[in-house]
């Protein structure tokens, strides 16, 4: 519908003057957060899983101001830490998940406070010794199994989560461990997650681990939910085509078949990733080879913002979008690197784009995912700032995500040298 808007929005779609302008407002490097589309995708998932029980995966970006957003829009709630947790309870979410991956003894405490103290929480455990360790410490209530489902996807190994011992129970010992939990907990449902950035190649997949996952629910019966995890790709690449939601929806429902249970799906990127760029200044110039007279030769160009700022494409070669804001010049090859002593700290290598001039402003694509979260301060570096927009809340030229200035607000302080620890 029309409130779910377009199903990409590509770099090109940002406005280039109103982006220059909060950067010459806030400097850089900079986040710069759409809340008018992160509705947008939230609307798009909840109109192709309008029967689904859709929870947001919050590691993909907890600023407060999106938590409050994905949360007016209906959403429930995926954690992987007691960070997570208490962020999202602090947001206002009245459900909240908690998926404990190997959870250190502190997380659970911190969690199970929370429940004590009246929220309504599930409890995902993916071994059967979390689950001992709730039974300790009291939990008797909504707990959920984490299964293996021996099939995997994502955009990189490294993402591709099933199939992984280190997540979810075996999936020939879920029956009996859930059987066993009824005993001191209210066992709700049951949970796996392929992978992240799955994309319409990855659908085979997709359906075999919603097949098994409704062959295990209909196995043990008795459950509220199936939870089949996030993973929803996004294109990154321009001419990556957008995944078909309703596609997906039509293969979950129908790999899942006829289970007495709710389909619970948490996605995370697709909610942000097209939501966010990140705004980047070029410092330093230089050919890669001694003379550079050929206006062809490729350059180097040293930008503000590094690994440290967007991990992505050191850690998973992740291509993202890069547009120079400031010039249309003529294209070469160019090589956007980092500040940070690593040789992995490049946003894309000898890339054909407008020749940078040192002052040009850059920004980088679907930095609304995965960016601001994985920052760190390596190399003593200060973590950026991040502003959040609501561009529908202001006058917009056609076409263009216009409307960032006047609705800006600062969401993430830009941090210190000397508030670097
Ligand atoms: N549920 C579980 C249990 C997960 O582990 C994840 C992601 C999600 C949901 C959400 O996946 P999404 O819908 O966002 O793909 N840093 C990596 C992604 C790591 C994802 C880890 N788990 C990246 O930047 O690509």
């Amino acid at each position: 519908g029309e409130a779910a808007g377009p199903a990409v929005r590509r770099l090109a779609d940002w406005s280039a003057a109103d982006l220059t302008d909060l950067a010459d407002e806030y400097g850089t490097p900079l986040y710069v957060t759409d809340l008018d589309r992160v509705r947008e995708n939230a609307a798009r998932l909840l109109d192709a899983f309008p029967d689904a029980d859709v929870s947001y995966a919050v590691k993909a970006h907890t600023g407060r101001a999106v938590l409050e957003t994905v949360h007016d829009a209906g959403l429930g709630a995926e954690c992987a830490s007691a960070g997570e947790v208490v962020r999202a309870l602090d947001a206002g979410y009245d459900e909240v998940q908690y998926t404990a991956v190997n959870p250190p003894a502190e997380d659970l405490d911190i969690v199970l406070d929370r429940w004590r103290d009246g929220a309504d929480l599930t409890v995902v455990a993916g071994a059967r010794d979390t689950v001992s360790r709730l039974r300790d410490r009291g939990y008797d209530g909504r707990l959920a199994i984490r299964v293996n489902p021996g099939v995997g996807a994502g955009h990189h190994e490294k993402v591709t989560t099933g199939g992984h011992a280190k997540f979810g129970v075996p999936y020939d010992r879920a029956p009996e461990l859930l059987a066993g939990a009824r005993v001191d907990f209210d066992v709700v449902g049951i949970h796996a997650h392929a992978g992240s950035g799955i994309s319409g190649d990855d659908l085979d997949a997709h359906r075999e681990l919603v097949a098994r996952m409704g062959a295990l629910a209909r196995e043990v019966g008795d459950l509220e939910f199936v939870d089949v995890g996030g993973g929803f790709g996004v294109p990154y690449r321009e001419d990556d085509q957008p995944l078909d939601l309703d596609a997906v929806a039509d293969a979950t429902r129908e790999a899942l078949g006829d289970v007495d249970a709710e389909l619970a799906i948490e996605p995370g990127r697709y909610l942000v990733a097209d939501a966010g760029v990140l705004l980047t200044r070029v410092n330093t110039v230089k050919p890669v080879d001694s003379d550079g007279s050929d206006g062809t030769v490729p350059v180097v160009a040293g930008v503000d913002a590094g690994m440290t700022t967007l991990l992505r494409p050191a850690m998973y070669d992740a291509y993202h979008a890069i547009r120079n804001l400031t010039a249309e010049r003529p294209e070469r090859p160019v090589t956007v690197a980092g500040p940070v002593c690593e040789t992995s700290d490049l946003f894309c290598e000898e890339r054909p784009m407008p020749t940078p001039r040192r002052g040009d402003l850059l920004a980088i694509g679907n930095a609304g995912a995965y960016g601001y979260e994985m920052a760190s301060t390596y190399n003593s570096r200060p973590r950026p700032a991040e502003v959040v927009c609501e561009a529908s809340e202001a006058p917009r030229e056609a076409g263009e995500a216009g409307g960032l200035v006047e609705t800006a607000s600062l969401a993430r302080e830009r941090e210190t040298i000397a508030g670097v620890t």
